[in-house]
């Protein structure tokens, strides 16, 4: 049987909009915060909840790993795929007996350089000649965890923060969904 797949998304969801364009299965959309990725869950017919978090003091990480655990459940998802999902779940999300080594992040550099939000923009300020993207298994530290793939991307005299990462992220459109094909499999 193959594995019901769920994505995480919590920015424009052009990842997940690859996905369904190459028509992975995706059973379940989940956002954090107002964005596009529910929108284009809606557009498409797929299965969406949106369970919003706060910031700063009254996050209470361990409360909304529950509460996203709960509805893993509850749609029977066995595999998961953060896609731009910018929330890091608390350690019981990665229990043996929870997710441990069934959630995929995609992050847009070569771990382990470069980890955290401003991926693109820390590693054009260090001036390296070559990024990437790098697929792993998530855990409770950012962007840290199994490598799975990696893919590099050449950095170009004139990149920007944006042109760079749009490079990435097309590269990540085509390695992530072929990937996540296989594990579903
Ligand atoms: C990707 O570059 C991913 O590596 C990072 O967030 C970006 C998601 O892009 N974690 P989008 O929102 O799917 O366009």
């Amino acid at each position: 049987m193959p594995l019901r797949l769920a994505v995480l998304a919590s920015l424009t969801g052009s990842l997940f909009e690859a996905m369904i364009k190459q028509q992975l299965p995706v059973q379940l959309m989940v956002a954090d915060r107002q964005c596009r990725a529910l929108e284009i869950a809606d557009k498409a017919g797929i299965p969406y909840e949106f369970l919003p978090r706060t910031f700063g003091r009254t996050f209470d990480r361990e409360e909304y790993t529950r509460a996203m655990m709960m509805l893993f459940r509850a749609y029977g998802i066995d595999l998961v795929a953060m896609a731009g999902f910018m929330t890091v779940f608390a350690p019981a999300m990665f229990a043996p007996d929870a997710y441990q080594l069934r959630i995929l992040n995609t992050h847009p550099s070569l771990l382990p350089s470069f980890k955290g939000d401003h991926a693109v923009r820390d590693a054009l300020a260090y001036g390296v000649k070559i990024s990437g993207c790098t697929i792993h298994w998530a855990t409770e530290k950012l962007d840290d965890g199994p490598i799975l793939a990696q893919e590099a991307v050449r950095v170009s005299s004139g990149d920007t923060i944006e042109s760079l990462h749009e490079r990435i992220k097309t590269v990540e459109r085509e390695l992530y969904p072929a990937l996540l094909r296989e594990l579903v499999a």
